[in-house]
């Protein structure tokens, strides 16, 4: 199985390509592709043809997102979405690793969220200091 794992160079990344030997995996970084780019994206995968995609790539400095919602916004969600629209396109599958603070957590517990739990940002809704911030 051919597995693409955008955000290759990122610690999940690096771990993923470290521990995962049983597969041909594809690894690529920003300076491959900018995933905010839809042109870029597509041409990756286009060009690699992978059975399965994961997405590790994301922009995760919290506090540079509190500076600059944009930017986190152009990565995470429609970089996403570029992501999840090329894969479609070339027919492969997405694994996503999402963020965790999509959900409103008061408490640092295992995630327990279902496909359709209600989303709730933190650090939109409530004050920093009832924020959990992880991932
Ligand atoms: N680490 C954890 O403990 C943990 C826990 C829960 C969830 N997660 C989630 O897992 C994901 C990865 O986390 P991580 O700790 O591995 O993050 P990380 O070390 O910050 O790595 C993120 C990677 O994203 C890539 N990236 C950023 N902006 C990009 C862009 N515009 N286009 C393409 N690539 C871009 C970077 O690639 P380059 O280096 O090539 O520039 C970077 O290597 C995140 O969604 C995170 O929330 C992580």
């Amino acid at each position: 199985m051919r597995v693409l794992i955008i955000g290759a160079r990122g610690m999940l990344g690096t771990d993923l390509l470290k521990e995962w030997d049983t597969d041909e995996l594809i690894p690529a970084g920003s300076r491959d592709a900018d995933i905010r780019v839809p042109e870029q994206v597509h041409s990756l995968l286009a060009g690699t043809r992978p059975d399965w995609t994961v997405l590790t790539a994301a922009y995760t400095d919290v506090d540079g997102s509190e500076g600059n919602p944009e930017n986190a916004f152009a990565v995470n969600a429609s970089g996403t979405e570029n992501v999840a629209r090329a894969v479609k396109e070339v027919g492969s599958r997405l694994f996503f690793v999402p963020l965790v603070l999509v959900f409103q957590r008061k408490f640092f517990v295992p995630p327990r969220h279902g496909q359709n739990s209600q989303l709730s940002p933190i650090s939109w809704d409530l004050p920093p200091s009832h924020a959990t911030w992880r991932g």
